[in-house]
């Protein structure tokens, strides 16, 4: 059976002066304070917030008048599922090596896991309410701790016929969807997340910050991990 999610009994003092300080770094960052978070794909990140925004000139200057047409349309049929709610955006950063080091070494220490094999992650989402289903590009799983945010609920799903997906975009054809289990993720609660399943997320409005704190881990999927907290 395919495990989507799995809560783990993790002390409350794991990583704890980590936490802290990403999650003070985050909310600087939201504020418009420079700190030592690192934003991962800016090109990215900039196309996200002008789809949002309905900015179409943005997006043209970076991806070219024919992909932003694709872009487009896209969008236009994924407003048409969900209706016209506010699209969920999450901007990634990297933490400092020093914290990279910390944390690689306490997943080494605690649990056992090579520290190669992970790579830690700061999430910033700023207001939205749904991020359509999507799944992972390159990460099969990770090991996923909110520390701001409410509410929220993450709904995975499993097709009910095979279809294509479209490479560059990783869009679902929804109607060959179902929702196989759902979870709302609760402030520094540990969990092992399934990215490889296709998933969506859902807030009942467009209200406040949500940051997390997660370790991506390079190749192991979430049965792998498993293993490591037993
Ligand atoms: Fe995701």
């Amino acid at each position: 059976m395919t495990v989507h999610f799995k809560n783990l009994d993790i002390p409350l003092n794991f990583l704890s002066v980590e936490k802290e300080m990403c999650l003070q770094w985050a909310n600087n960052v939201v504020q418009g304070i420079t700190t030592p978070l690192k934003l991962r794909n800016r090109k990215h990140s900039i196309i996200n917030h002008s789809i949002t925004n309905n900015d179409w000139e943005t997006i043209e200057k970076i991806v070219g008048h024919r992909q932003s047409r694709v872009l487009r349309q896209r969008s236009a049929l994924m407003w048409r599922e969900f209706g016209l709610v506010n699209r969920i955006v999450i901007d990634q950063y990297d933490v400092p090596e020093e914290m990279v080091e910390l944390i690689q070494s306490s997943m080494f220490n605690t649990y056992g896991i090579p520290k190669d094999e992970c790579m830690p992650i700061v999430q910033i989402q700023n207001g939205g309410e749904l991020l359509h289903p999507h799944h992972g590009h390159a990460r099969k799983s990770s090991l996923f701790c909110l520390l701001q945010g409410e509410d929220e609920v993450t709904k995975w799903y499993r097709e009910t016929k095979p279809f294509k997906v479209v490479d560059e975009f990783h869009i679902p054809d929804i109607s060959k969807l179902e929702v196989a289990s759902e979870n709302v993720l609760e402030v520094n609660q540990w969990l092992l997340f399934n990215h490889q399943e296709w998933h969506s997320v859902h807030r009942k409005g467009d209200v406040g910050v949500r940051i997390n704190l997660g370790i991506d881990f390079k190749t192991m999927n979430i049965n792998e991990c498993m293993e490591y907290f037993k």
